[in-house]
């Protein structure tokens, strides 16, 4: 499941209830899914708190940040990932590289 915590921005920055987030942790914990959290845009205090997953007390699985890392100076983002899933990608096979992009693409 992926989802931007707290706030929908593609979808015209709406605000959600923080019990969707936690249920949305519960449902992911019962059926083995796992929780991809985009801070892309909520990352670093934009919300109230470091990150936004942090209004519901959960963790996700994965975390994708990037904008507030550099304020746009540099292309760069990061993707968080537990310890399970950091060693099911770790491999000197460069077919099991856990690709990645950076934000601000076309930064000159
Ligand atoms: C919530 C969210 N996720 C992902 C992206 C894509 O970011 P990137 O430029 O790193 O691909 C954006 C871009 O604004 C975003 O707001």
């Amino acid at each position: 499941m992926i989802i931007e915590p707290m706030l929908q921005g593609a979808g015209g920055m709406i605000v959600w209830k923080k019990e969707f987030l936690a249920k949305a942790r519960e449902l992911c914990d019962r059926f083995d899914i796992l929780l991809i959290a985009d801070e892309v845009l909520t990352g670093f205090g934009r919300t109230g708190k470091m990150f936004a997953c942090e209004h519901a007390a959960i963790s996700p699985d994965i975390m994708c940040l990037s904008k507030a890392l550099t304020a746009g100076y540099l292309p760069l983002g990061a993707t968080l990932a537990t310890e399970e899933i950091y060693e099911a990608f770790l491999s000197d096979d460069r077919a099991k590289t856990f690709f990645h992009g950076h934000s601000f693409t076309a930064h000159p």
